[in-house]
């Protein structure tokens, strides 16, 4: 089999790059360079040339404060291009996996949410999202939307790295304590898809949207709180951490008080379910940088 991976710098595509290897797999992949997804005729020439089965999309606009400033960018990236990429998937006869998030949920339910809840974005960044799944879903065909949040790696920027550095630095972190979500490794979600690519493999045709994400949940603050134990238990300097509201830590993107995915739908269909988010931070933590 042939996969086509996009984005290939990325801390989801680093983790699946490893994960896929050794599958039996030819795996191409694509970097901004050799695939701009700004440009469509850039996808649709790169998708014929190389006649893939399976396209992984792990590329997106992710800067979610910046998507404020340049919303129509983000939209060609996470919207328009998700679009092009399904529609050459399905001349292919392609199937198409593709990452999305939390943010398109508004976060006011009090309860995880489902694959059924209607999204209703806050920013630009939730808004692109959407709509590239939105594009994805009126084409149809072989497609796995897989929505997760609150990612991690060793690998790029993300919330670990940046907390790692700053409690070393600095003597207090005040760290958001009303946002709750799950924390997500991207390792674990390499894995995952890895599993969801064996059981496609194995006949299993559940296409559709699914929640993946690490199970169990806690705030930003917990998250810093379980970086800093780990920091701690190594003997490294660490800051003192102090709980604050969303209010007190400004953003030009407002985030969702709620981010928890539900997933049992995708343990349901796919018999594919994520360890709990401190077991894969342990596991993270554990890998060679
Ligand atoms: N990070 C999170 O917390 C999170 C949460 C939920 C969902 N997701 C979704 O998961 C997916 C992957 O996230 P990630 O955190 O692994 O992303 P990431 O580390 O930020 O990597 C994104 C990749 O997209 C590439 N890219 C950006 N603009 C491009 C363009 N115009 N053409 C081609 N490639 C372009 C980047 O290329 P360069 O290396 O050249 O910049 C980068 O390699 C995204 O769809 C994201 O929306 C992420």
């Amino acid at each position: 089999m042939k996969t086509l991976l996009c984005g290939k710098n990325g801390q989801i595509s680093h983790e699946l790059q490893l994960s896929l290897a050794g599958q039996g797999n030819e795996l191409v992949c694509l970097s901004r360079t050799d695939m701009d997804l700004l440009e469509p005729d850039s996808i649709r020439s790169q998708m014929r040339k190389h006649a893939p089965d399976l396209i992984i999309n792990a590329a997106g606009h992710t800067a979610v404060d910046q998507a404020e400033s340049e919303p129509e960018l983000a939209m060609e990236i996470n919207g328009t291009a998700c679009g092009v990429l399904a529609e050459e998937a399905a001349a292919l006869g392609a199937a198409l996996i593709h990452f999305s998030t939390d943010y398109v949920f508004d976060g006011a339910k009090t309860s995880p949410y489902t694959e059924m809840d209607v999204p209703a974005p806050l920013g630009a960044y939730g808004n692109s999202k959407l709509a590239g799944e939105q594009a994805i879903q009126a084409v149809g065909g072989q497609y796995l939307i897989l929505r997760t949040s609150w990612v991690y790696s060793l690998h790029g920027r993300n919330f670990l790295l940046t907390m790692q550095r700053l409690l070393q630095e600095r003597e207090e972190l005040r760290v958001v304590d009303d946002q709750v979500g799950a924390p997500t490794w991207a390792g674990s979600i390499a894995q995952a898809t890895s599993q969801l690519i064996d059981k496609w493999q194995a006949g299993n045709r559940n296409w559709g949207i699914y929640h993946l994400t690490n199970q169990g949940e806690t705030s930003w603050f917990g998250f810093a709180s379980a970086i800093a134990d780990q920091l701690k238990a190594a003997g490294k300097p660490c800051a003192r951490l102090v709980p604050i509201p969303s209010s007190e830590y400004p953003t030009p993107a407002k985030r969702p008080l709620n981010s928890r995915l539900d997933g049992r739908k995708l343990a349901q269909d796919w018999q594919v379910s994520l360890p709990d988010w401190r077991t894969a931070l342990a596991e993270c933590l554990r890998q060679p940088r």
